[in-house]
């Protein structure tokens, strides 16, 4: 049975000899070519340096004293090469006193063997560095597996968690969307009741006025009575007046709502994104009004988008700001602004309460993460933000501004297709 078949090697492994005695080379090869390895030769430790490069031998046997490089140099420079790191350097001479073979172990040496020396010694030495190297092949092969396995079981648990996500997602925004679309019909039906009815009572009123004020005398207690009766007409003239802008104020919160909501969300529009801005910033009303708040929208003209998708960005993004600006500062802001970048268009998100900590700013993306205290945050927020502008192939930036942090996100005009 040749070395190969003994050690379970895929190829006839091979070894290097390196020696100037002619006569030496022969005796080694001798003992070591029946048992099937393939022998190779250098005459010198420069030739040495030249072809290990080319064959790569599994191991090297080394003969210390030689003209020119000795063997202690020619395998401390081979040890700086990197493919030869790991391989087995096994010097071979007839000088074997304890500082000899101390130097040949540190110039990188994994072995010593001393002339004269027996066949069978050099064959099980060889054979074992042999088995060393191959133990340390699989041990490779198993870490590399091992990671490969590692990465992939990270993969899936990513790919898990964005599903998870985006099915959570999914019943959020289906749920949500009933529940709008049902609150904006209840809501719409009264409210369009009460501005039918302020519109004629303000008629009927003004009608009534004109008649009372018809029939009273113009005389001194025609006048006195004008006079009592005036102050009420007035009031009641701003009551209408107020009923009516009230009514037409929600019915422009319910428009939203039902915008924000709207069915078949993905669909693309073309709609102005300043548009967009206006009516979902309009839903945070409750909020913004609290802080300073304010639109710096440039003159866009219209993009291809998901007017649904886009808001709910916004949304996320804004409440985001709001929460941090509150949070973390005296005077909250937050200023929202459009910007037009030719064949793209941006807007960003600033606020002032203290910026992403540099150590978070890679994992705020991630599914699920969340700074917010339990309960009152799903970490979901910046995810689905992410997902809906890579959709709409454009990207979302986040930098901390000094006060706070801005988030930028740009979208192409244009979808094209493969959406
Ligand atoms: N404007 C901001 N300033 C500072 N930190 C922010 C800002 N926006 C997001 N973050 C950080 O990113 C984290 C993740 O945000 P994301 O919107 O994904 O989830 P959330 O806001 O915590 O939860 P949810 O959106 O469900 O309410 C936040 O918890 C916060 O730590
Ligand atoms: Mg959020």
């Amino acid at each position: 049975m040749t070395a190969a078949e003994k050690l379970d090697l895929e190829n006839a492994p091979s070894v290097l000899i390196v020696d100037d005695i002619a006569t030496n080379v022969h005796v080694l090869s001798q003992a070591l070519e029946p048992e099937g390895y393939n022998i190779s030769v250098a005459n010198s430790g420069e030739a040495a340096l030249k072809l290990a490069p080319k064959i790569r031998p599994d191991i090297i046997l080394l003969d210390v004293m030689m003209p020119g490089l000795n063997g202690f140099e020619t395998c401390r420079k081979l040890k700086q090469m990197e493919d030869f790191k790991e391989t087995p350097v096994v010097f071979i001479t007839a000088r074997s006193d304890a500082k000899d073979i101390v130097e040949g172990f540190e110039s990188g040496g994994s072995d010593y063997i001393t002339k004269p020396f027996k066949f069978e010694e050099v064959c099980a030495r060889v054979n074992t560095h042999f088995k060393m190297v191959k133990l340390l092949k699989e041990r490779e092969e198993m870490i590399k597996n091992l990671k490969e396995a590692h990465r992939k079981a990270v993969e899936a648990t990513e790919e898990l968690k964005a599903t998870q996500s985006q099915l959570v997602q999914n019943e959020k925004m289906a749920s949500l969307g009933e529940m709008v679309s049902g609150i904006g019909h209840e809501i719409n039906n009264p409210c369009n009741f009460i501005l039918t009815h302020s519109v004629t009572l303000n008629k009927n009123f003004r009608k009534l006025k004109e008649i009372i004020e018809g029939i009273i005398p113009n005389d001194e207690t025609g006048v006195r009575v004008k006079k009592v009766l005036s102050p009420y007409f007035e009031k009641n003239m701003d009551s209408i007046a107020s009923i009516k802008d009230g009514a037409e104020r929600i019915a422009e919160i319910v428009r939203s709502l039902r915008n924000f909501a709207r069915h078949g969300e993905g669909d693309l529009h073309d709609v102005d994104l300043n548009d967009v801005i206006k009516s979902t910033t309009k839903l945070l009303n409750h909020q913004t009004k609290h802080i300073d708040f304010k639109l710096e929208l440039s003159e866009l003209g219209e993009i291809e988008c998901s007017p649904a998708q886009i808001g709910q960005v916004i949304m996320n993004l804004v409440s985001n700001a709001i929460y941090a600006a509150n949070k973390n500062s005296q005077n909250p802001s937050v200023h929202v602004r459009t910007l037009d970048l030719g064949d793209k268009v941006a807007f960003e998100v600033q606020d002032n309460g203290g910026g992403v900590p540099d150590s978070l700013l890679q994992k705020i993306f991630n599914p699920f993460f969340t700074t917010k205290p339990v309960g009152e945050g799903t970490g979901l927020g910046l995810s689905i933000s992410f997902k809906i502008v890579k959709e709409h192939k454009g990207e979302i930036q986040v930098h901390n501004n000094g006060e706070g942090a801005t988030f930028r996100v740009i979208l192409p005009r244009k979808q094209g297709f493969n959406r």
